[in-house]
């Protein structure tokens, strides 16, 4: 990707939620797909959604059967709903789960066939349904992203399609929707964008925008992450962690990730692992791999934001003190210390290691690695 592709509107902050309804009517949509999950359906955040959309003189119909991970099935069901009766534009109320779902039936109602023949970069035939995207998690940074990722249940992986093309009309970051999420949601989501900044910044990708996105999300997410985990009812720290992951969100979107995606992707689509975690898990042995060759002291760079000073120090030794700083994090997180307490199984690693360099995100690891490479990985974080 050459370009750099962020949503039309970006509506960040308290109360941003109700803004939606202006630019709704506006265009003069009539009618909104819903799509979310059983637990947001019952949330004031949905009720407000509903406010703002009966405002904008607009109706609804909604698909609650998102579940974490979604999955191909998620979208023909969802899909189903405005196959025969269209609706004008879709909203997506939730996480990751129900973004990416949205962002699939915006694609199946726009390019058509099945979700499974857009798997890879930049297959999409046109650009999606006019998408509104309302953000409860902080996060995947979906609601930014030209990224969705379905899960495949018959063939366990997760299939990762990247087109900017899918980006969203309207993203909504409104941190008042984050304060209900438990704490271990709130490390899972936190470490996930941590996780995008860092194999952002480090990216073959990467420019200078969205070194300067991930760069600041990962310094917000430090100093923002345990405070919002300890302390829910923090708006302040939630509202920091809303702008971290949307930044990290806008920087992986345009410069792309690495193995700890192209890893937990798999780990996800066999286990239905929670994506956060996996990626918590596998960020301090990616890292630590990534610094066996010189990287140009990016890792210096990361460094610094985490208080360390090393300019002039080389990859191999930053790389260490990064990959120790996290571990640490991890822990006073909560975090699990390593794949085996997962429930991962050394005799998958062969398939793992085999989808892991087939998915989308392996190609701008910034160190590439053949199968033995990855499987180095595995037993480091096993
Ligand atoms: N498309 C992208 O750019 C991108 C990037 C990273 C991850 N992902 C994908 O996103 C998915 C994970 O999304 P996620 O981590 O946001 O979690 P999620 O969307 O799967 O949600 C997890 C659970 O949290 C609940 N929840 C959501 N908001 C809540 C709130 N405010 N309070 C209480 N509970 C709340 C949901 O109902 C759900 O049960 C994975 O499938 C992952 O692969 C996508
Ligand atoms: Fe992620």
């Amino acid at each position: 990707m050459s370009g750099f592709y962020i949503p039309q509107n970006n509506l960040l902050g308290p109360g941003c939620l109700e803004e939606i309804s202006a630019s709704i009517s506006a265009r003069g949509y009539r009618k909104a797909l819903i799509v979310t999950d059983t637990f947001m359906e019952k949330t004031d955040t949905y009720k407000r959604l509903i406010r703002a959309l009966t405002a904008a003189g607009c109706g609804w119909k909604v698909y609650n059967g998102t579940v974490p991970n979604p999955t191909v099935e998620n979208v023909e069901e969802a899909y189903g709903l405005i196959a025969k009766d269209p609706c004008d534009f879709i909203v997506s109320l939730g996480g990751g789960s129900s973004h990416d779902c949205a962002k699939a039936v915006g694609i199946t109602a726009t390019s058509g066939g099945c979700i499974r023949q857009y798997a890879g970069t930049g297959k999409l035939k046109a650009p999606i349904l006019p998408l509104i995207a309302v953000n409860t998690t902080a996060g995947t940074g979906s609601e930014v992203t030209g990224f969705c990722i379905i899960t495949d249940r018959q063939r366990k992986v997760k299939l990762a399609i990247v087109d900017p093309a899918m980006t969203s009309w309207i993203s909504v970051n409104d941190p008042t929707t984050m304060l209900s999420k438990p704490p271990a949601l709130t490390a899972a989501t936190g470490m996930d964008a941590l996780t995008h900044a860092i194999e952002a910044y480090v990216s073959t990708n990467a420019t200078c925008v969205t070194d300067a996105l991930a760069l600041q999300a990962i310094r917000q997410i430090i100093k923002f992450l345990p405070a919002a985990v300890e302390n829910g009812a923090d708006l302040e720290a939630r509202d920091k962690m809303a702008e971290a992951q949307f930044m990290a969100g806008a920087a992986f979107s345009n410069a792309s990730l690495g193995y700890v995606h192209a890893i937990a992707h798999q780990l996800g689509g066999i286990y239905n692992l929670p994506h956060g975690v996996c990626n918590a898990v596998l960020l301090p042995f990616v890292v630590g791999f990534n610094g066996s060759r010189s990287i140009s002291g990016r890792f210096a760079d990361i460094a610094s934001c985490l208080g360390k000073d090393l300019i002039n120090t080389n990859d191999r030794f930053s790389s260490k003190i990064v990959a120790d700083y996290i571990m640490k994090l991890n822990a006073r997180l909560g975090i699990p210390p390593n794949l085996k307490t997962l429930g991962v199984k050394k005799e998958d690693f062969e398939l793992i290691t085999e989808h892991a360099l087939e998915d989308a995100c392996a190609a701008t690891n910034p160190v590439q690695a053949g199968a033995e490479g990855i499987l180095a990985i595995l037993k480091a974080a096993w």
